[in-house]
C-alpha cells in the first residue's frame, strides 16, 4: 500500500506535489489550505482525493506523512502537532522563526513515531557535496567570505501579508532567502563560536525587516568568516572563498576552483626562513558531476524515500537549528549593538522577536 501524503500550503506546495507525484510508493492522499478557491484548482489538477481547509482535520484523516509549507510562522506549531499525530514530517525552510521554538520541535521530533526532516536544496547539489569533502581535507579553517544577494521588488513583499513581517516571516532577507547560505555555511564549516552583525533596510520602507546584512562569524580559534547578504544587490553571483590550513577554495555560481598549499600555511608562516617567502599554490579547477539528481524536487524526493525504506531523513529536523542559531545571532547582535554566543539566549531572543513585533523596538533605515 502506498504511503499517504497531504501537503498543507498550496503555494510552494506545488513543488512538492510535482515532486512526490514522481516517487514511486507515495499517494498523493490530502491537500491543505485556508483558501478554497486555490485548494479545489489544487486537488483538480493533482487528483488529490482528500481537501481540507482545516489543517487539524487532515492530521485526524489516515495521512501518513505531510509537507509543511506554510508561512514561517505555521511551521513550528504545525510541525509539533503533526508530529505528535504520528505523522512523518517535512518542513520547508526556514526551520521555524526562534531558536526556541528549534528546540521544541528538535525535542518532539526525538521521541515522534514519524521521521521529521527540512527542505535545505544547496545540499543536495553536486558542488556542495565536492565542497564539502575538500573543505573537510582541507585542516583547521582559517578565513573566509561568503556573499550572496536575492533581489526582491516590493511587489515580492505585496504577495502575502505575512512577508516583510517580524510575526509572519521573523525577518527579512536573512530569514528568508538568505536562510540557504547560512545553512550552507554552517553545512560546510560549522557553527562559530561568535557572531557580530548589522542589519539596515535600504530599499523596501513599507516593510519592517532588513534588506542588507553584514555579519563577522568568529570561532574559538581564532578563525573568521565575513559574510554579506542582501536582496538590493544584483549582479554578482553567490561567492565563498574559504581558506583551511591545507587548501584554498572558491565557491562561485555552482564552479569550484581548489588551490593546494605547499608546504601548509601553519607550516609555512612558522617555518619559512624567507622574510617574503610563501607557500606554493596550486591550482585546479574541481570536477563537478552535474548530472546527479538535485534541487528542491530531489530533497522532496529523497525524504520521501527514506520514509518509505524506513532510513534516516538527508537532512534531519535537528539540521534545521543551524541557520537559525545564525539568523537569530545577526539580529540579536544588531539589536543589542554586541557581540552575541552562540548558542543564542533563547529568552532573550524571544523578548527581542515580542519587541519587534509590537513595534516598540524597530530596524531604522541606514543608522538602525
Ligand atoms: N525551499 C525553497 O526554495 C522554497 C521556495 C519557496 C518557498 N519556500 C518556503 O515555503 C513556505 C511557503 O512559501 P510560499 O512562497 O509558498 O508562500 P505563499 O504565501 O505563496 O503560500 C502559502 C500558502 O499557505 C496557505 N496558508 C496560510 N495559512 C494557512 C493555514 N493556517 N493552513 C493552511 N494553509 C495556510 C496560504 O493560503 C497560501 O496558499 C515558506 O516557508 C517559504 O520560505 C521554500
Amino acid at each position: 500500500m502506498a504511503l499517504r501524503w497531504g501537503i498543507v500550503g498550496l503555494g510552494i506546495g506545488r513543488a512538492h506535489a510535482q515532486a512526490l507525484q514522481k516517487v514511486e510508493g507515495v499517494e498523493l492522499y490530502a491537500a491543505c489550505d485556508v483558501i478554497p478557491e486555490i485548494l479545489d484548482a489544487f486537488c483538480q489538477e493533482f487528483a488529490i482525493p482528500h481537501r481540507f481547509t482545516d489543517f487539524n482535520k487532515m492530521l485526524e484523516s489516515e495521512v501518513e506523512a505531510v509537507s509543511i509549507c506554510t508561512p514561517h510562522y505555521l511551521h513550528a506549531p504545525q510541525t509539533i502537532a503533526a508530529l505528535k499525530a504520528g505523522k512523518s514530517v517535512l518542513c520547508e525552510k526556514p526551520l521555524c522563526i526562534t531558536v526556541s521554538e528549534a528546540d521544541e520541535m528538535i525535542a518532539t521530533a526525538k521521541t515522534a513515531h514519524g521521521k521529521a526532516g527540512i527542505v535545505f536544496q544547496y545540499r543536495t547539489e553536486p558542488w556542495a557535496k565536492v565542497a564539502k569533502k575538500v573543505i573537510e581535507e582541507g585542516g583547521t579553517l582559517v578565513r573566509g567570505l561568503y556573499q550572496a544577494h536575492h533581489y526582491r521588488n516590493q511587489a515580492y513583499y505585496g504577495q502575502g501579508r505575512w512577508r516583510g513581517t517580524w510575526w509572519g516571516e521573523g525577518g527579512g532577507v536573512l530569514i528568508n532567502q538568505a536562510i540557504h547560505d547560512l545553512d550552507l555555511m554552517a553545512f560546510l564549516v560549522g557553527l562559530p563560536q561568535r557572531v557580530t552583525a548589522r542589519l539596515a533596510n535600504w530599499g523596501h520602507p513599507q516593510v519592517e525587516v532588513e534588506d542588507l546584512a553584514t555579519g563577522v562569524l568568529e570561532w574559538a580559534t581564532g578563525a573568521q568568516l565575513a559574510v554579506h547578504i542582501s536582496s538590493v544587490g544584483l549582479g554578482a553571483p553567490i561567492r565563498f572563498d574559504v581558506t583551511m590550513d591545507r587548501y584554498t577554495l572558491v565557491l562561485e555560481d555552482g564552479r569550484l576552483r581548489l588551490g593546494r598549499f605547499q608546504p601548509t600555511l601553519s607550516e609555512d608562516l612558522q617555518s619559512n626562513a624567507e622574510p617574503w617567502g610563501k607557500p606554493k599554490v596550486q591550482w585546479e579547477d574541481l570536477p563537478i558531476d552535474k548530472d546527479q539528481p538535485h534541487g528542491h524536487g530531489e530533497a522532496i524526493a529523497a525524504f520521501a524515500r527514506a520514509v518509505l525504506r524506513d532510513e534516516a531523513p538527508p537532512t534531519p529536523l535537528s539540521e534545521g537549528l543551524l541557520s537559525m542559531e545564525l539568523m537569530n545571532g545577526f539580529v540579536l547582535s544588531h539589536f543589542t549593538g554586541r557581540t552575541v554566543s552562540l548558542p543564542v539566549c533563547r529568552q532573550e531572543y524571544e523578548d527581542l522577536l515580542s519587541a519587534l513585533k509590537s513595534g516598540t523596538v524597530k530596524l531604522k533605515r541606514g543608522e538602525g
